[in-house]
């Protein structure tokens, strides 16, 4: 069985961060969203993973390399055009060949347990197989309508009218009949080949396509509130460990349900779980809440933060408030104005978001 992730989009509604980052590589929990892609599927005993790239795949590429640190293969396929998740599948077929596969969306959250599922279907033998979950606004998603004994009556792609609340999540899995229905169906109203419509075409076409209605937690990130969203859920599973080289002085009181990386350093701080610090990051006289990740190599002194994501090698330093629901990039520095005059001092990149007290 192989794997086909899909990583293109330019993330516009993470701006700025996707200025310099490809969405998917965006991390929660200190680990980028597509890595945790890339470790399910691991985890689901497959190896060959294909990733489809288009306008970031270059940061893409840098980032996740050949694989080899997960013990996998990577092969990428570049999507000149974002022309729909069913192209993307019709581009891959030299790479998938006549295997089975599972295909996710690079972007999406999904709460562990999805592995055991892959691996039932690699044994079984549905043409196909779907996740659906529960939404508030199934207008925004491609729903299933299902029938009373469980099966699907139809799909249909962001209905305008109330069909159903069952969604389909970014987790499909296929045999090679799927290359037959991306290349019978057209593309819609909002011209790209839809896979909801690919799967309609194996549903009337009576191919067995099986729904699996997943009870656990999914995010589809794409702003920053999704982004701390997954962050605090997948926060919330982490199995906590303090590595052997990280340091909790005497005069800290550190949560049971916190994460320390390697060189990690917390000095007369209160640290709340669930919360991760990254590797040789230093916090000193400062207060982090619940629901936070800190990432590598930054420093927060004398400033309090929660439910937040700090990404590495920034400065957050003697401030006179609570930072609190924030996504700060890279290299950044978030420190009290000493000099006269008395001021807010901003140096904002475009697209930024600022909300000030
Ligand atoms: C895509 C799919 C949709 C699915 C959603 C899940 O939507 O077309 O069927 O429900 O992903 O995230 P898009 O993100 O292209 O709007």
């Amino acid at each position: 069985m192989k794997g086909l992730i899909l990583s293109g989009g330019k993330g516009t509604r993470l701006r700025p961060l996707t200025f310099t980052t490809a969405k998917q590589l965006i991390p929660v929990a200190n680990t980028p969203v597509l890595v945790r892609v890339i470790q399910m599927m691991k985890d689901a005993g497959i190896i060959d993973i294909g990733i489809v790239i288009g306008d970031t795949g270059e940061e893409v590429k840098a980032a996740i390399g050949d694989g080899s640190r997960w013990d996998a293969r990577i092969t990428y396929i570049p999507q000149d055009a974002p022309l729909g998740l069913a192209h993307a599948v019709k581009i891959s077929q030299p790479f998938i060949g006549d295997d089975r596969f599972v295909m996710v969306l690079g972007d999406n959250v999904i709460q562990g347990g999805i592995q055991s599922l892959i691996r039932q279907f690699d044994e079984g033998s549905y043409n196909s197989q779907i996740v659906l979950t529960q939404v508030k606004e199934p207008q925004h998603y491609g729903v299933a309508v299902l029938r009373g004994d469980g099966s699907i009556e139809r799909l249909v792609e962001k209905p305008r009218q109330y069909l159903s609340n069952l969604a389909l999540v970014g987790i499909y899995m296929f045999d090679s009949n799927v290359f037959t229905a991306v290349n019978s169906i057209k593309p819609s109203w909002r011209n790209e080949l839809e896979i909801t419509d690919a799967i309609q075409w194996l549903v009337t076409h009576h191919y067995a396509v099986f729904p699996y209605v997943h009870t656990g937690w999914w995010v589809d990130t794409g702003k920053a509130t999704d982004m701390l969203e997954a962050n605090s859920l997948v926060l919330e599973e982490l199995r906590p460990s303090i590595a052997d080289t990280a340091m909790i002085d005497e005069h800290s009181t550190v949560d049971s349900r916190v994460t320390l990386s390697a060189g990690a350093q917390i000095i007369n701080s209160v640290v709340r779980g669930p919360t991760i610090i990254g590797e040789n990051a230093r916090i000193v006289n400062s207060y982090i809440g619940p629901f936070t990740s800190i990432d590598s190599d930054c420093v927060v002194e004398n400033a309090e933060i929660e439910r937040s994501i700090v990404l590495g090698h920034s400065r957050i330093a003697d401030l006179p408030a609570r930072i609190q629901d924030s996504l700060i990039g890279r290299r950044t520095n978030v420190t009290r104005s000493t000099t006269r005059p008395i001021a807010y001092k901003l140096t904002l990149g475009d697209y930024s978001n600022v909300g000030l007290l």
